[in-house]
Formats: structure tokens, sequence, C-alpha cells
């Protein structure tokens, strides 16, 4: 049989899928987030930056990533962490220089690592030049066109055009002042009130974009995160609505979110498409994209729009086999069939860490955080136990991975930080009713006895790092084989030795139905979800995601089986 055949025949059995054709690097790759608040601070004034990332490289390439991504850099006033960005050409003081991030792009490439950068088109800064003028400007000039601002309601327009309630809390207009001192028009912003939304429809917003996405290519980027890619474009006329009740706030459960997925959104991203593709590369553009189902992520990865979109579907089903088996079904379907891979991701700078996320005591709704008081809470044993059988899972699947750092150290979500030390926009705006994201983004450990746990020198972190974070510190989990670095470490080595990420996968029968069992090319993985052990198949263990003897997985453990 040709290889084509081999292909057609494996798609065409029950339970098997193969990948997409194409060999762009980023249908395998597995990319590391750095979140460079919180990665490594070189100048020791508690925020990590690029030079700090620069000198701490070396571990990526060690630890055997493709790729990073890195969260916003560029001159922001960080009211959202960077994610209001005023100047989307140049890099914040607080992180160093372009010249720095020259020069972390070419140590990372020189290392055969690949860089991603976020790029933020849904809003900007209300600092952004454009927004200073708009509020300098009168209703109806251009000025205001680049952005949504519109007449309030009611007979002196006090209350906001309509009902929209920001993912952070609160109303998702806010009230500016007229030039002349008058109450005036107000301006809508999805999240916070510092990040007014860009009117999209305007061409001139395109072009800019256009010219900020040609920045970065031509300094050498790899491709881009694009933040909040499902909501740019908002429905015409922008009618009242009220999300459901038990709804996640960044993804329309609803088919029809005047804000969400509105289908004019497409159309950037095949402008998108075009401008990556006029550069060597395969550059690669991802999209942030919350949507309820892989049929609807697949939308934004068809052939002439982004290149990935985040498998959040997957990151929000619990750990529980028959909804996991269905999701893993439904995206090895789902993005094969526009062409594109599945982009499975675990965790992020937004979701509480799956170390402490998948083993809770009760339940937390995405997007609120946990914290001291919160009615959930987390079971740390149990949670890092099934992070790395989830790990072991997510690692062996075909399409491409992300990794957000330190969940390769088995961090847990910073639980105890005081209310004081919080950041988080979304505690302010629901008036600390939820604790938004700080545990997810505390500075990781990289020495158990030094400052800061080494993320500086001077001992200093814009977030308080728990004292329990030392036996999380990569020096120590180096040393030791059973440690949680030392199983990514060969995740990511067995998974590109045995080309997982371009593999054929097809589901095993005749196990319990709380196990998930499947084979990607010659690897075999079994992964026990349920309370009683269950006998393994032949062959060889070739990883476990934790330490047992015998034939019979212990529950909430992942193996990798080869032939002997
Ligand atoms: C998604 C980002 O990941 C998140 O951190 C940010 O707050 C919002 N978009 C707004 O930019």
């Amino acid at each position: 049989m040709t290889s084509t055949q081999d292909a057609a025949t494996a798609a065409a059995a029950p339970g098997t899928f193969a990948p997409a054709p194409g060999d762009e690097w980023w249908r395998t790759a597995v990319i590391y987030q750095i979140y460079p608040r919180s990665f490594a601070d070189s100048d020791g004034d508690g925020i990590g930056d690029l030079p700090g990332i620069t000198a701490r490289l070396d571990s990526l390439a060690d630890l055997g990533v493709d790729a990073i991504w890195l969260s916003p850099f560029m001159v922001s006033p960080q009211k959202d962490a960077g994610y209001d960005v005023a100047d989307y050409c140049d890099v914040d003081p607080i992180f160093g220089t372009l010249a720095d991030f020259d020069a972390m792009l070419a140590r990372a490439h020189g290392l055969g690592i690949r860089v991603i950068v976020d790029l933020v088109p849904n809003h900007s800064s209300d600092q952004h030049t454009w927004f200073q003028q708009a509020l300098a400007s009168p209703p109806g000039s251009p000025e205001r066109a680049r952005y949504i601002f519109r007449d309030g309601r009611g007979e002196n327009g006090d209350l906001p055009p309509n009902n929209w309630e920001s993912v952070f809390g609160g109303p998702m207009w806010d009230r500016v002042t007229e030039p002349d001192g008058t109450p005036g028009q107000w301006y809508l912003h999805i999240f916070d009130s510092s990040q007014p939304d860009f009117d999209w429809t305007n061409p001139e917003v395109r072009e800019q974009f256009r010219g900020v996405l040609r920045f970065w290519l031509d300094r050498g980027v790899d491709g881009f995160r694009i933040d909040v890619a499902h909501g740019l474009i908002k429905k015409d006329g922008l009618p009242d609505y009220t999300p459901p009740a038990d709804g996640d706030s960044m993804g329309g459960d609803d088919d029809d979110v005047p804000y969400w997925g509105q289908p004019g959104v497409h159309d950037v991203w095949r402008d998108w498409h075009e401008v990556a593709a006029e550069y060597d590369g395969d550059r690669a553009l991802c999209a942030e994209a919350w949507l309820p189902t892989p049929d609807k992520t697949a939308l934004w990865v068809r052939p002439d729009e982004l290149h990935q979109a985040f498998n959040f579907p997957y990151l929000t089903t619990e750990w529980d086999a028959a909804p996991l088996r269905t999701i893993i079904t439904e995206s090895l379907r789902a993005f094969p069939a526009v062409g594109a891979p599945s982009t499975w991701v675990l965790s992020n700078h937004d979701v509480i860490r799956h170390a402490s996320r998948l083993a809770l005591s009760g339940e937390s709704p995405q997007g609120e955080g946990i914290g001291p008081l919160s009615a959930a809470q987390p079971i740390p044993e149990l949670g890092l136990r099934r992070a790395r059988a989830a790990s072991t899972v997510m690692l062996a699947l075909p399409g491409s991975a992300y990794v957000y750092q330190g969940e390769e150290l088995g961090l847990p979500e910073a639980v105890d930080i005081p209310d004081s030390a919080r950041q988080d926009p979304t505690w302010f705006r629901t008036k600390h009713e939820k604790y938004g994201r700080d545990g997810c983004r505390v500075p990781i450990p990289w020495e158990a006895s030094a400052p800061a746990f080494g993320f500086n020198a001077t001992g200093a972190s814009w977030l308080p790092q728990p004292a329990s974070w030392a036996e999380h510190a990569r020096d120590v989990e180096s040393r030791d084989p059973e440690s949680t670095l030392s199983l990514y470490r060969q995740l990511l080595a067995e998974r590109r030795a045995h080309g997982l990420g371009s593999a054929t996968f097809t589901w095993l029968d005749g196990f319990p139905a709380t196990v998930l069992a499947f084979r990607v090319d010659d690897v075999t993985v079994i992964a026990n979800l349920g309370d009683s052990v269950v006998a393994l198949p032949e062959g060889r263990i070739l990883i476990a995601s934790e330490g047992f003897t015998g034939r019979e997985l212990p529950a909430d453990t992942a193996v990798w089986l080869v032939a002997d």
C-alpha cells in the first residue's frame, strides 16, 4: 500500500484519526508559554524581564521545547498585566528594550527555539495615543471612530448604550467627560475600563495592525498568539444581551453572543493569514478564542485563516474518562477536517493551574480563581498526581501542545495570596467577589535556597511565592528522576523520538469505562481515571506518570507502552 492509501484506510477505520497533511513546524510543536513578569527577573525589581528570559533559555532547550510564546511585553501601564497595550511596537521599560528583545530572539533561535509573541488587537490601553486623541476629539470625529463610542440611553444619555457586562465584572461601558467639561459619550470595553475596544469595521484600525504584524515579523518572530481572537467584531446595532447565569464569561455558550464569534471576525484572520504568508519560514498565528466546542473552534483555523486555536473545550473538560474521550474524539475529527492540528493545552495565565484544578473539593467556575475563602479548595497530592497523568496523556496526542511555565515543575495554584497583594482587575471589578487569576501568575522557582527561589537576586517578587515552592524549584527537581520536571523531559524527548505530533491515533477497546486507552503510531497510552487498578496490556513501560511495580496500573496514573 502507498502511504496515501495507508492514511485513507486509517481514516476510514472507526476510532482511528489521521492528522491533516502538512509538515509546517507548528502542526506538531510543543510550545512553552513564558509569562514574562514571572519567569526570571534580571534587575531585581520583582518583575521578570527580557534579559532574565535570555539568561534562562538554556533550561528550556534542556526541557526540549520547540518554541516559546511570550505574553505581552510591549509598552503598557500594566492595568491588566500587559494586555493593555499603549505602544504595540516597543518594549515596556519594566521588561527591557527592543535591543533586549532582539538579543532574546537571537539566543532562542541559536538554541533552535522558535519565538511567538502575543498581540492584543481587540483593545488598546486607554493610554494609547489613539485613545487619548479620541478623548480630545468631538463625537463623530475620525479619532472617535477608531474605538466604539456611543451616546448613552435615557433622557440625558446617562445610562450605558446597552446592558453588556464586562468579562472582569461591572458594565462594559464607561462614560467620558467631553473636552468642554460636560458628561459625554460612552466607550465600550469588553475587559477593564482601561482597555477600550477598537472598532474593527474601521479600515484604519486594520491598516494599523497590518503594520504591527510586519514590525514584529521583520524582526524575526515566528508567529503570534492572538488575544481574544473571537471578540473583535460586535454585532450590528449592539443589541442587549444577557449571558446564561452559569455561562463562561469568555466563551459564548449561546449560539449568537453579540460580542463573541461574530462572523465578520473571519475576514480579519484571512487578511492576517495573507500578511504572515508574505514571510518565509511558516510563521504561525494562534487564536485565543474561547468557544464551546471543537467544531466551533475549528472555524478559526480554516485553511485561509489562522493556523492554531487553543483547544479550550479540552482544557475545561473535567478529569473524567467519558467526557475526555468525547472531547478528544471530537477534536481529532474537527480540526483535521479543516486541515489543522488540534492545539492541546491544560494551563495558562488565565486558568487555575491544572495541578490544582483537576482535584478541587468543589466547583470553581472558569475565570473566578480560588483564594483562601473559596468554597472549592485544592487537594494537593491528588491534584499533582492527576496533573502528571493528564500531561502524560496530552503530550501523547497528535497535534501541537502548549505548556505553561511552571507546569513542568508541577506547580499548584498559589491560593493564600494576601488580599493586599492581589492585582488582577477581576478582583477589583467584582469588589473582591472573584479572586481572579493571580494564583497562576506567581513568579516561578528556580533554586530552592536562593532569594525569591532564584527568580532574581534581591528576593523581591510582584506576587508573593509560597514557601512550599522550594520543593518545586528547578534545581531540586533536576536532581530527582521521579520529579515532574524529569517526567516532562522524558515526555518531550519520547514524543519527538516517536513522532507523536503527527501520529495516527486509534482508540483501543476492551478497557473499563474509566480508562483512556489509545495507540499513537507505535506507542500505546493507558490512563486510569478510575478508583481501582487496571491490568496493563503487553508492552514495555516507556514512561509512567507515577512509579509503581507490577502490571497493574494504579488510579490517576498514565503510561506510555512500546513493544519489547
Ligand atoms: C486574554 C488574556 O489571556 C487575558 O490575560 C487578558 O486579561 C484578556 N485577554 C484581555 O486582554
